[in-house]
């Protein structure tokens, strides 16, 4: 699904946080989000997300309003994670029971992505122990097992430590490839972002600073 925003304003009392005249994000890309702190990066997240509606201005999927059907295609993980006071397991699993799916196929898709993000043995650890890389690492997880078709990431890897951070970056870029979703993932590594991302956008003041925007194709266009 693509992004499509035009006139966004956004106001936190009386001061504008973002102003934004036009701004797409590519159907099935992973576009970065860069900017200092206090940018308004998790801001523009969140209203994507639909978390916040108090704005005015539009954003479009795929030249549709928010709705249900978008809703349920889209998941926003958030750099502090709210995980359940479960196991590892459960958290993960949560999103496939919710939907239905049956008891051995949630299994076999929880020990898989398990696996791939190189956490098989937090598998029975309490979610709320874990530490803050850990946990990043299993909020990740819980957003990918749906397969989402928008996949909304806030510093995901801010905790992550740098030996594994490449491998983490790697099923990021799998995962967009896998499932052709859209991406958004706000990092204040521009390394980072020009390591994974198709596109990066910089985000000042609340503005897009245009000269900086730069595409990368190194992923495949
Ligand atoms: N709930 C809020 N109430 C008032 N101001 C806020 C609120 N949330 C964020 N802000 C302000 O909005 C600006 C952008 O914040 P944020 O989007 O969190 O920045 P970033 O994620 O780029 O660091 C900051 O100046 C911040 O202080
Ligand atoms: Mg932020």
């Amino acid at each position: 699904m693509q992004i499509s925003i035009r006139n966004l304003k956004k106001f936190y009392n009386d001061k504008l946080i973002l102003d934004i005249e036009h701004l797409n994000f590519p159907n099935g890309k992973i576009t970065g989000l860069v900017g200092p702190n206090g940018a308004g990066k998790s801001t523009l997240l969140n209203i994507i997300s639909g978390l916040d509606q108090r704005y005015s201005g539009s954003v479009r999927y795929d030249n549709k309003n928010l709705d249900e059907d978008v809703l349920k295609k889209m998941t926003l993980v958030f750099q502090k994670s709210y995980l359940l006071r479960r196991s590892v397991y459960e958290n993960i699993e949560y999103p496939l029971k919710i939907r239905g799916i049956p008891k051995s196929q949630r299994e076999k898709e929880v020990e898989d992505i398990l696996k791939k993000l190189g956490i098989a043995e937090l598998r029975n650890k309490k979610a709320h122990l874990l530490s803050g890389g850990e946990s990043q690492k299993v909020a990740f997880a819980r957003a990918l097992i749906f397969k989402p078709q928008i996949l909304l990431l806030d510093e995901p890897a801010s905790n992550i430590d740098s030996d594994t951070v490449e491998d983490f970056e790697r099923q990021i870029i799998n995962f967009n490839r896998e499932i052709g979703a859209t991406v958004v993932m706000i990092t204040h590594n521009t390394r980072q972002a020009k390591r994974i991302c198709d596109k990066v956008i910089y985000l000042k003041n609340g503005r897009v600073d245009r000269p900086n925007e730069i595409f990368k194709s190194a992923f495949g266009e």
